[in-house]
């Protein structure tokens, strides 16, 4: 009886053991035939009481034998079990060296925040202090002290984003001059990059676009100054033998006003597409500061003077690096950006 229970035992585990090929699965068969409360084996034990007493060291020898083979057969499969699975981590944790690394994405400056750094840097050299307008503004910081009062006719030249009766989205830098004029007295030398807002929007132009206002204010100024400061800039942000050229303008805060033209790059003046065929781009707005304007800041005319400049920092950006459409600079592109790293 006990004989043929222990050659069953022994046939399930030839026909299973070699099945299994996880150390969990394989610890869990070892367990329904050893285990002292599970075991086939303990159990079968448990039916020594049952042989007659002369017979039982010969079948305890006998299992004993048995349980050796068990033991013997369990240790040899579970090398095996365990070799797989080191073999299958190694597989899984396995690392391909011929594989292309990812390489991390770096970023680049946007051509604005570069012309707009490079602007800084020329006119800090020259002693401007950069100084922040807010971008929401007072009808009367953006415009009346401006020497535009409410029926101005040059206040059509402004398509304004009103937030209420007083208030409205900066559409120039130049409110930063009456602060600044207002923060301190002369010598006043000012540089405020900013965002501003106007209702306009075409290839050209944005509804909301930066520029960099400028602004100085001691005894003595005047346009000549003016026209040598420019020069220096020219030189400096579009290269080397550009030169500037100022025609008649209209602003209300300066008075004369001029419109800045640089000398084409491109075709060093012969005449190219970029300049229209005429050998000059205009790229700034500028005049010596109008006398009622310094009055409104409490700035007496008659001692002091100076002149201010306005500039369209996409306008420059799309000169410089050959953007014919104002929209791709604001359509956040990684791959146009991407164009600009060093
Ligand atoms: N604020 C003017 C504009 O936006 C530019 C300008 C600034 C002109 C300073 C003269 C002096 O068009």
């Amino acid at each position: 009886m006990i004989e043929e229970k222990l050659q069953e035992i022994r046939r399930e585990i030839e026909e299973k053991i070699l099945g299994y090929d996880t150390g969990k699965a394989l610890y869990e068969f070892r367990k329904s035939i050893l285990d002292n409360r599970e075991g086939k084996l303990p159990a079968l034990m448990k039916e020594m009481k049952n042989v007659p007493k002369e017979e039982r060291p010969a079948v305890g020898k006998r299992i004993n034998e048995v349980k050796d083979w068990i033991a013997a057969r369990f240790e040899e499969c579970e090398a095996r079990v365990h070799k797989l699975e080191i073999a299958r981590r190694n597989e899984a944790e396995a690392v391909d060296v011929t594989m292309p690394a990812s390489l991390p994405q770096t970023g680049a400056l946007h051509p604005n925040t570069l012309v707009k750094n490079e602007l800084i840097e020329i006119f800090s050299s020259m002693g401007f202090e950069v100084y922040e307008n807010s971008e929401i503004e007072n009808d009367y910081y953006n415009f009346t002290a401006l020497n535009t009062p409410k029926d101005h006719p040059a206040r059509d030249m402004q398509d304004t984003f009103y937030v209420s009766d007083e208030f409205l989205l900066l559409t120039q830098t130049s409110a930063a001059q009456i602060h600044a004029m207002e923060a301190k007295k002369p010598p006043i030398k000012i540089l405020c990059p900013g965002r501003v807002f106007r209702s306009d929007d075409d290839a050209t132009h944005s509804p909301m676009f930066s520029q960099m206002e400028g602004l100085v204010v001691d005894r003595g100024i005047s346009i000549s100054d003016l026209q040598g400061m420019l020069d220096t800039f020219s030189e400096k942000i579009f290269g080397e033998g550009v030169k500037t050229r100022l025609r008649p303008s209209y602003f209300p805060f300066t008075e004369p006003s001029v419109e800045v033209d640089v000398s084409c790059f491109a075709c060093k003046g012969r005449g190219c597409k970029l300049c229209k065929g005429t050998g000059w781009i205009e790229v700034l707005g500028a005049g010596e500061v109008n006398r009622r304007v310094l009055e409104n800041c409490g700035i007496d005319p008659e001692e002091y003077t100076g002149f201010a400049f306005g500039m369209g920092i996409e306008r420059i950006a799309m000169l410089k690096y050959g953007v014919n459409n104002i929209k791709t600079l604001f359509e956040s592109d990684v791959r146009f950006a991407d164009q600009f790293k060093d």
